[in-house]
């Protein structure tokens, strides 16, 4: 059920469903203001949500309103309020004082589809509202988008811009939210990071003044992803009030608070205005990303279950929702160093271990034998690839695998054909140096000839091989943004129109092919946001297969992604990128919580290994649908102990399955104590493992939840796995007799 109402004597605008009420009003002078976004109330006509009353010593028009202390919606720049604008625009005269005030508004019985940047879906019971905002004096209008689902409780918001006047508007920044929300969101979660090293948790505490993430790589980048937890001094895993903020987003942005002295605290998220200004003439409009705001007053978990909820449900197509493939990658196992001959060995011996998938990563077209030729040459390597790819997928096809293929359509290396032949095709300014990142170029893509290009050359290739994956790479920061192809004048909108064409790619390959699935990665986890996952219902979560490493990467991007979006696979060891050895049922058990694969040699596994693997393939796929479908729910934190817990539980709370490792071992420990999440209290449950089979009440797996001995007491070793790296896994079934 969802409602959008405006009570006309009050001027408020409600939107609400079964879960939340997102409500703003427009103050006598035009201005909109925020007045609640939280647990769903009613609201008659006597509430006064906004205090409209005057303070000593502002500023203010006529009205003697002073917007300095309101909660605004979509603050203007150059009046009363002294705050950070939501928009900035630069008019032809160097003025950039605005007044956008309330005009109209219209519902919307559909979600209307956004011009360029990737949109959530469309969805039976989606209610829109449009409130359009004008500045006559500029003639122009800002359109403030507002989206509710019927059974989650998020709102999606955005903004466009339409110029209707005769001048020429510098859009210096245009956000997609701004809401005015109160001080007792005092706690702000981040996730942030660095290459094999993405999306730990960092914890701040807000204060007067602002506190942001930005990213001006170009890409959402590893340091710090577009997506932010507001919570109260309070708030814990399961309890307390908690909203989120995630950008639909791949280039740079920006996610800020600022608190004023009497406490709101302005929440603003959009494209970074670092280096961007849009030139919009007289007749054309601009449209910005979306945001998504999440509540949930069930605490952090609360609030991630019902933004994965949303991710799935109306971000990532849902056609891959079922299943996916489970898939052998041969990049650390060979890496540059390959024929048809190995590649054809590995995929037989994947296929007898129970995969669906072998992936071709780099290497396999132009002179590409390292990492820095060959970009951009995207005809394959007859060298390696004797007799041509088609010849390959064949025969991998025949050993009963299903073939997909590396690919990193923005980048070009100065060796290479490519760049011999459209030297003008990369970003960077023709008379200033040019920095080089893993030995390669960006190619520009703000530049239409340039993505046609490579969607060409890419389709003459898709075109005649039975294809069924794409790992879509990124593996450079953009520096010295400048674009040959623009104008002195357009400089300003390059970041942009290089990630409109990123989209304008994913778009077409999509479409030309409607059935390969697309995982997206960007040197492991540098591009990891929604507006990739509108394309890539999965992306590589990081280049960093250590275990170890895993908890932590995968239990902090659990905050803002679902398990179905975070391909997680298994590595040699001693781990390629940090050198630690971790035992492999620790590995294959923290990357079953996620979508699961290898990346390793098959070919020098001992019989053990393979008939590990074997067993963990078959039991993987009957647990998939626990993984891609179920609830998530963060039990013991691996960045403030010893141990990591966590479990999945699909929404009917008929099956679970839970996770429990000991990162590192304490001598003389007593019983080890695991206690589930997220089951019913009523029902009753099996709970199978290696340490313990039984049956409970969910009731008492929640509260007392189950007991056994620690491997190694001093003197008995009770089990295989001792010492560091322990993992048990618990299935857990509801008993139905
Ligand atoms: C970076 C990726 O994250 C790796 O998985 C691999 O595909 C390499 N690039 C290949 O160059």
């Amino acid at each position: 059920m969802t409602k959008i109402t405006f009570n006309k004597k009050k001027k408020m605008f409600h939107l609400q469903n079964e879960y939340i009420s997102y409500i703003f009003e427009v103050l006598p002078n035009g201005y909109l203001a925020q007045s609640y976004f939280g647990e769903v109330i009613d609201v008659s006509n006597d509430e006064n949500f906004v205090i409209q009353q005057n303070r000593p010593m502002t500023t203010y028009v006529e009205d003697k309103l002073s917007l300095q202390n309101q909660p605004l919606e979509y603050p203007n720049f150059g009046t009363t309020d002294y705050r950070r604008s939501a928009f900035d625009f630069e008019l032809e005269d160097g003025s950039r004082i605005t007044d956008f005030v309330y005009k109209k508004h219209i519902v919307l019985d559909q979600k209307e589809a956004l011009q360029g940047v990737p949109n959530t879906r469309e969805s039976e019971g989606v209610k829109q509202l449009n409130v359009y905002l004008e500045d006559e004096l500029l003639n122009t209008i800002l359109i403030l988008k507002y989206t509710i689902y019927p059974g989650l409780s998020s709102i999606v918001r955005s903004v466009e811009v339409q110029n209707n006047g005769n001048q020429v508007i510098k859009l210096n920044k245009l956000l997609s939210l701004s809401i005015g929300l109160t001080d007792q969101y005092s706690k702000w979660i981040q996730l942030s990071g660095d290459w094999a090293r993405e999306r730990h948790v960092i914890e701040r505490s807000l204060s007067y003044g602002t506190t942001s993430i930005e990213s001006i790589t170009g890409s959402s980048s590893a340091y710090h992803n577009p997506y932010v937890l507001l919570t109260t001094e309070h708030t814990t895993e399961d309890y307390g009030d908690t909203v989120s903020v995630s950008l639909m987003y791949s280039g740079n942005h920006v996610i800020s608070s600022e608190i004023n002295a009497i406490g709101i605290n302005r929440i603003q998220a959009g494209i970074n205005p670092t280096g961007f200004s849009w030139k919009l003439e007289g007749g054309a409009s601009f449209q910005s990303p979306e945001a998504i705001l999440t509540y949930s007053n069930k605490g952090k978990n609360g609030n991630s279950i019902q933004l994965h909820r949303f991710i799935k449900n109306h971000i990532v197509n849902p056609k891959w929702n079922e299943t996916r493939p489970l898939l052998i990658n041969n990049w650390e196992a060979t890496y540059f160093d390959f024929d048809s001959k190995v590649l054809v060995e590995i995929a037989t011996e994947a296929s007898s271990l129970g995969f669906d998938l072998f992936v071709l990563d780099d290497g396999w077209f132009g002179k590409r034998n390292s990492d820095s030729v060959g970009l951009g040459d995207w005809v394959v390597n007859e060298e390696k690839i004797q007799g041509g790819l088609e010849k390959l997928v064949k025969s991998i096809n025949e050993v009963g695998m299903d073939f997909g293929i590396w690919i990193e359509p923005e980048m070009v290396n100065l060796e290479s054909e490519l760049y011999k032949l459209h030297p003008d095709w990369v970003v960077g300014h023709p008379r200033r140096r040019m920095s080089l990142g893993r030995n390669q170029l960006v190619l520009d893509f703000s530049n239409a000839d340039v993505v046609d290009y490579i969607f060409d050359a890419f389709t003459s290739i898709f075109d005649s091989i039975n294809l069924k994956y794409i790992k879509w790479d990124m593996n450079r920061s953009i520096t010295e943004p400048f674009s040959v192809s623009l104008t002195s004048q357009n400089q300003g909108e390059f970041y942009h129109r290089y990630i409109l064409g990123v989209y304008d790619l994913y778009e077409r390959i999509t479409t030309r092919y409607p059935d390969v699935m697309i995982e997206g990665c960007a040197s492991g986890g540098n591009r990891f946001d929604l507006g990739i996952l509108y394309y890539s219902p999965q992306i590589w979560t990081s280049d960093n297969t250590d275990g170890l490493e895993r908890v932590k990467i995968q239990y902090g991007t659990s905050f803002a992604y679902p398990l179905s979006t975070m391909s997680s696979h298994i590595s040699a060891v001693p781990n390629h990128q940090i050198g630690r050895s971790t035992p492999l049922r620790f590995r294959s058990d923290v990357a079953t919580f996620g979508t699961y694969g290898y990346e390793l040699d098959p070919r020098g596994l001992s019989e053990k290994e393979k008939s590990f693997i074997i067993s963990e393939n078959e039991v993987y796929k009957k647990r998939q649908h626990i993984i891609l479908k179920g609830d998530f729910y963060r039990v013991a934190n691996p960045f403030e102990t010893d141990e990591a817990s966590w479990i999945s539980v699909l929404p009917d709370k008929c099956s679970a399955l839970a996770g429990f490792y000991i990162l590192t071992e304490k001598p003389n420990r007593g019983p080890i104590r695991v206690v589930f999440k997220g089951l019913s209290k009523d029902k009753t449950y099996t709970v199978s493992s290696t340490v313990v089979n039984g049956t409970y009440s969910g009731a008492y797996l929640m509260n007392l939840g189950i007991l056994f001995e620690p491997s190694f007491n001093g003197q008995v070793i009770v089990r295989d796995s001792v010492g560091d790296f322990q993992s048990y896994l618990f299935d857990i079934k509801e008993r139905r007799d």
